[in-house]
Order: C-alpha cells, then structure tokens, then sequence
C-alpha cells in the first residue's frame, strides 16, 4: 500500500533532524521500498504500523534503524581510483615528507560505510610507503549507520564488491577466501578502527587531521547543512591538511575557506 502523505512528511522529517539528510518530496517509492523490510523485520505488519510506532516514542533503536534504512551506502573499493593515484603519487609523498620530524600521521574517511575507503587506503600505504610500518598511523573510519560498521569492521565482502576495484594482485596478497566471500587480512583491518559518528551533529575534539575523505556524502544535504560540515572540516584540517570530495562535490558556492588544487585526473583541497 503507498505510504500516507502524513507518514511521509514524519518520516522525511525525521530523517533531516536525525541526519541532516533531504529526501526530495517525490521520494515516498523509496520510504516504501526501504521500510517495508524494516517493518518486517520488527514484526509489523505495515509502514502505516511502523511510523504509528515511531510516533509514539522518540529517539529509540527504531528510529535510529529507519534513518539507517534512508541511507545510501553505495561504496567500493578504490572509487574514482584517480583520487587514489594522487595520494600514492603527490599527496602522500608530501605529508611523509612533512611529517617525517613527528612520524605521525593522521587520517579520517568520514562516512565511510562498509569500509572500503579506509581499506582502499589502508593497503596503499602497505604496499607504497613500507616506511610508515613505524609510525603512529591512525586510520579512522566513522559513519552514521551502525550496521555498515559493523560490515566495515568484519572486513569480509563478497565477490561483487572484491570485483569491483580490487586489482588481482592486492586480491592475491591481502585477501583470504571466506565462503562465497573474500576476508581482509588482519594487517590491513588491523590498520583502520571505526566508530560511529553523525556529519550533522558538533564532532569530538580530536587531533588535527592530515587527510580527510569526506566523499559522497555532502550530496544527501542541504546547503547550509554543507556549509556547517564544511566548516567543521576546515577546523578538523591541520594548516597544510588535504580534503578529498566526491566526485560531483565541491567547496565552491558553499564555502570559501578552501582553495581548490588540481592534480592529474582529480580535484582535492587545502585550507586557504
Ligand atoms: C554513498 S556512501 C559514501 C561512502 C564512501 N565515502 C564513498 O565515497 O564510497 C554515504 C555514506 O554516508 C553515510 N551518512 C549519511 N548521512 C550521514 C551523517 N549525517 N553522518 C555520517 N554519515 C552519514 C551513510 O550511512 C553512507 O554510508
């Protein structure tokens, strides 16, 4: 049965407080088609029941696990790929270069989803910068959805999702056969921790960041949702610290605290 107006305005609403995320109005096939399982799943019998449910009581694991199920978690590993070569060939070489008195390194793919990013990541640095084997390397993966992070944190992906950006030869050297599927190998999970974190709401005070991956996910809000986040990042970001952006994604027009450097077939940006 389609979805109410009134439950879809609930649910949209819901979805922009908790996750700062916009549904566009003509979006009620895709509330439908991503609640029903979760309706099911909690053993109601229809969307109707569910928002019924969340109206009742607020900020419970329901909500948390309806937000969860609005979310687009498309992923894989080394997306775009150019944004990979350019932290193996220039801005990695750089930050070594620039760290090398403090040996320290820090690195936050934020929203991160099943982990392929920071994995991606991760097996760069082992297999281009053998040096960094003895400095503290802190590979943080946040997202919202509690679920992708505990895929991320499993490291195990199908054969789809191997298939989709792992070269053979890192298939061959870091990933072991498990099931139908394919594990990480301990030294790379062991490279990346994960942790819940929400974009939209004020972020921990934390260590100056070197590299941020903020990729794919300014998408979902509105601008002055980008803006904040963005400001946020420009705080986040040591002085000489890099930013990467999704594809479709830019500082332009929503922030200007950004310069924006060109380097081979992608984009990425500096604190001004
Ligand atoms: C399309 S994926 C992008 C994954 C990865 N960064 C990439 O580029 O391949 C978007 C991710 O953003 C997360 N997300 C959405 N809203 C968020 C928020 N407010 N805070 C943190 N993560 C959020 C989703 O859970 C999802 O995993």
């Amino acid at each position: 049965m389609p979805i109410a107006t009134a439950d879809f305005e609930y649910v949209r609403t819901l979805v922009r407080e908790q996750a700062a995320i916009v549904l566009e109005a003509n979006k009620a096939y895709l509330v439908e088609s991503r609640l029903g399982p979760v309706a099911r799943a909690h053993g109601l019998d229809s969307i109707a029941t569910l928002v019924g449910q969340l109206r009742g009581a607020r900020g419970s694991r329901l909500h948390d696990h309806v937000v969860e199920a609005l979310t687009t978690n498309e992923t894989s590993f080394f997306r775009d790929i150019h944004p990979f070569d350019t932290l193996r060939t220039a801005v990695l070489p750089e930050l070594v270069k620039q760290r090398a008195a403090v040996r320290r390194l820090s690195i936050w793919c934020a929203a991160c989803s099943s982990g392929q990013e920071p994995f991606s990541i991760a097996m760069v640095i082992r297999e281009h910068f053998p040096q960094l084997a003895s400095w503290n390397v802190d590979i943080l993966g946040t997202d919202l959805s509690e679920g992708m992070l505990a895929r991320a944190a499993a490291g195990v992906y199908s054969q789809l999702e191997v298939n989709r950006g792992v070269p053979a030869p890192l298939l061959v050297k870091y990933f072991a056969r498990d099931g139908a599927g394919w594990r990480l190998s301990p030294e790379i999970r062991r490279m990346v921790r994960f942790r819940g974190g929400n974009l939209a709401r004020p972020w921990p005070l934390a260590p100056p960041v070197d590299l941020l991956m903020l990729r794919n996910v300014l998408i979902y809000f509105a601008v002055p949702t980008k803006h904040e986040i963005l400001e946020r990042a420009h705080r986040a970001l040591a002085p000489d610290g890099v930013l990467f952006l999704g594809g479709t994604e830019t500082t332009l027009g929503v922030h200007d605290g950004f310069e924006r450097v060109a380097a081979g077939r992608t984009t990425y940006y500096r604190r001004r």
